[in-house]
C-alpha cells in the first residue's frame, strides 16, 4: 500500500506492506534513522516521534494509521538558525550520556513544551515516564527541559 505523510514539513510517500510500523517506514523507507529501535514493543520510548502534535511510540503505530498525518522526527527540529533549544541544552549540559534514548527524550520533551511552555519538574518527570534511560541520567534531563523551556519563553536571553 502507498502511505503518504507530511514528515518534517515535506510530503513523503512510500510503498509498504500493510503491517509496516511507522518506525520501520521512517527508518527503512524514508531513511530517517533518528528515531531509534529499542524494545520494539512500546516500553522504551526510543522511537518517539510527534504525530499531529502528540508524542507517540512509532513502533506501536502502523504506517497506515499515520497516512495523511503530520509527523515530526528529531531530524525536523533544527533550523537554518541552529539547533532546537532542547538539542542545544542537552548537548551543552551533557544531559545525555550514551545518547541512544536522546531522540525519544527530546521528542517527548518537545511535545510537552508545545502544550505546556512552563512545566514543573513533576510534569516533566510524568511526561518522560515512557522514555527509559539505561544510563540513569534523568536529573540532568529534567533540568535540561526546564532550561530549554526558559530559553523558548524568552529567546533573546
Ligand atoms: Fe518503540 Fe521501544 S522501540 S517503545
Amino acid at each position: 500500500m502507498i502511505v503518504t505523510l507530511t514528515v518534517n514539513g515535506e510530503l513523503r510517500s512510500a510503498s509498504v506492506p500493510p503491517e509496516t510500523t511507522l518506525l520501520v517506514m521512517l527508518r527503512e523507507h524514508l531513511h530517517l534513522t533518528g528515531a531509534k529501535t529499542g524494545c520494539d514493543v512500546g516500553d522504551c520510548g526510543a522511537c518517539t516521534v510527534i504525530v499531529d502534535g502528540l508524542a507517540v511510540n512509532a513502533c506501536l503505530m502502523l504506517a497506515a494509521q499515520a497516512d495523511g498525518r503530520t509527523v515530526t522526527t528529531i531530524e525536523g527540529l533544527a533550523t537554518r538558525e541552529g539547533l532546537h533549544p532542547l538539542q542545544k541544552v542537552f548537548e551543552e549540559t551533557g544531559a545525555l550520556q550514551c545518547g541512544f534514548c536522546g531522540p525519544g527524550v527530546i521528542m517527548t520533551s518537545k511535545a510537552l513544551l508545545d502544550h505546556t511552555p512552563e512545566p514543573t519538574p513533576q510534569e516533566i518527570r510524568t511526561a518522560l515516564t515512557g522514555n527509559l534511560c539505561r544510563c540513569t541520567g534523568y536529573v540532568k534531563m529534567i533540568e535540561g527541559v526546564q532550561e530549554a523551556a526558559a530559553m523558548m519563553r524568552s529567546p533573546q536571553s
